[in-house]
């Protein structure tokens, strides 16, 4: 049996996308759902969507930006004031940001590393002591196919999902032999609001359709890593094949192979950005 059965489960940025399907799936599953962003109304209606479908649920709602350290202290002491601690924690808010280094806002890269790095850390940092206390619990981090490879343009982003897996690796190691299981997930590209929030999309391309998988798919073969106590997975097979691949290579390799691309993509983001300046 997982942790999920019958557990306390909470889930961070749980208002969309991944997180919203993670929660809906783990509903029939779960004693109580926690489920944590800044979107209240989002929250408090599937709030209201799952005790509707599962009568015995329990949910919480937590508005929070997970940015800030005064609001994550604050939730994290209702959370075990109401709950007495959790038993899973899937710490999947995250953000990206698509753009040359020098070209981002700073405001937004430390935005970026606030939530997907430090409330990460945080996060896992208070809960899991007790689970290891009680022998029991486990941890799901969403990562990104960023963790294992990189690209020009996603440099920040990358390197905070690269931490991701330096920590859940480090800490799968260290957690052995003590009842509380890690694992990360690791996607390619999934159909949420992430692109929107990802900035101005400067390549003009959309995502090709073969790589790109439901939000479902992608909570559902998580959940199933998670369940088997898996330390990585990558939903998605055109993803799983790229990304692994992609890994294996040198880094020379991947670093000549990738650079040749910097140049244009230079070109295209000051052409872009001249564009805007223009109107
Ligand atoms: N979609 C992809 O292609 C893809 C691929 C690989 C990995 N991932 C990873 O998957 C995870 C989920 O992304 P998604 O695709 O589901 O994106 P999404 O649809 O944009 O959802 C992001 C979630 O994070 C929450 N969030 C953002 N900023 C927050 C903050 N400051 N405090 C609290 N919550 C915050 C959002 O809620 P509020 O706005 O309501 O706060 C929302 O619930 C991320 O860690 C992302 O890096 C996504």
């Amino acid at each position: 049996m997982s942790a999920i059965d019958g557990g306390i489960v909470m889930v961070t940025g749980a208002s969309a996308g991944i997180g919203e399907a993670l929660a809906t799936q783990l509903a029939s599953r779960a004693k109580v759902l926690i489920l944590v962003a800044r979107r209240r109304d989002r929250l408090e209606a599937l709030a209201t969507k799952l005790k509707a479908t599962h009568g015995n649920l329990e949910v919480s709602v937590f508005e929070c930006d997970l940015t800030s350290g005064t609001d994550r202290d604050r939730m994290v002491k209702e959370v075990d004031e109401r709950h007495g601690g959790v038993d899973v924690l899937i710490n999947n808010a995250g953000v990206g940001d698509m753009s040359l280094f020098e070209l981002t806002d700073w405001k937004k890269l430390d935005m970026m590393i606030a939530l997907n790095v430090t409330a990460l850390t945080h996060l896992t940092h208070h809960f899991v002591r007790p689970m290891i206390a009680k022998r029991k619990g486990g941890i799901l981090n969403v990562s990104s196919g960023f963790g294992l490879v990189v690209m020009p343009a996603f440099s920040t982003y990358c390197a905070t999902k690269h931490y991701v897996t330096g920590l859940t690796e480090g800490l799968a190691m260290e957690l052995r032999g003590t009842g509380v299981t890690i694992t990360q997930t690791c996607p390619g590209p999934v159909k949420t609001e992430f692109v929107a929030h990802v900035g101005d999309n400067f390549l003009g391309q959309d995502t090709p359709s073969f790589i790109e998988i439901s939000a479902e798919k992608c909570a559902r073969q998580s959940i199933a890593a998670f369940d088997r106590k898996i330390v990585l997975t990558i939903p998605g097979i055109v993803s799983a094949m790229g990304t692994y691949i992609g890994a294996a290579l040198p880094r020379w390799f991947r670093r000549f192979f990738f650079g040749l691309t910097s140049g244009a993509l230079r070109n295209k983001q000051m052409a872009a950005l001249a564009q805007k300046s223009s109107r």
